[in-house]
């Protein structure tokens, strides 16, 4: 049993609910490609903390951009915010839709990837877990890479940042109609992959 070409798996969810690591696993199972689509609102948003302008910088980014250090706090909230502006998404579409194109196949993990960007992708999951599993995680995730910071300080970002990422106008945070939701807030890493891959598995042609 083969997978059509194009095949599209799209991954959405709040922050830290473990949509990164399902994506990676699951791209790493199947041999399919995987974009991070965080990453792009990321290295936009670190482009606008160092001065630039939102929309500029969204219709100039580069694979260099990618490359920094994005995986911070400060960026993270900078991303959510450049996120809520219309023209910073549309100059991001393209750049995902062809990635999912692709031949070998593909996961994308973000936000609006099985309601905006792929709403004809073959599988979508909706990656979630509580406010505050999710926080801890990022907690542990965070003071083990060094960052001084506290679970109470953790758990407002996540929560102003999923309220943001939830309510802007432009494709909101939501679970496509069609998606399967996984909630991870009682599972092992190990767990999680292995429902995403039966998930998967259940829509091979
Ligand atoms: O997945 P992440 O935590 O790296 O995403 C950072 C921010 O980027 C998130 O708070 C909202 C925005 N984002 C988005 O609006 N749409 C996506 N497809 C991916 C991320």
């Amino acid at each position: 049993m083969t997978f059509q070409a194009g095949f599209t798996v799209a991954i959405d969810g709040p922050a830290a609910a473990g949509k990164g690591t399902v994506s990676k696993a699951v791209a790493a199972h199947f041999g399919f490609a995987h974009l991070d689509t965080g990453l792009l609102y990321r290295a936009v948003g670190a482009r606008v903390l160092r001065g630039a302008d939102p929309v500029e910088a969204a219709r100039g980014l580069t694979p260099d951009d990618l490359g920094g250090k994005l995986r911070t706090p400060e960026v993270a909230q900078a991303a959510s915010r450049v996120a809520v502006i219309p023209e910073v998404r549309a100059a991001l579409v393209d750049f995902q839709r062809s990635f999912a194109a692709r031949d070998g196949g593909a996961v994308l993990d973000g936000r609006d990837i099985g309601t905006v960007i792929c709403p004809n992708a073959q599988v979508k999951l909706f990656v979630t877990a509580s406010a505050e599993v999710r926080a801890e995680r990022r907690f542990l995730e965070l003071t083990g890479q060094g960052h001084d910071t506290t679970r109470a300080q953790v758990l407002e970002d996540v929560v102003a940042r999923d309220r943001r990422d939830r309510e802007r106008e432009e494709a909101p945070l939501k679970p496509a109609e069609d998606a399967v939701t996984i909630d991870t807030s009682g599972m092992s890493i190990d767990e999680a992959v292995a429902a995403a891959v039966a998930a998967v598995e259940a829509r091979r042609g």
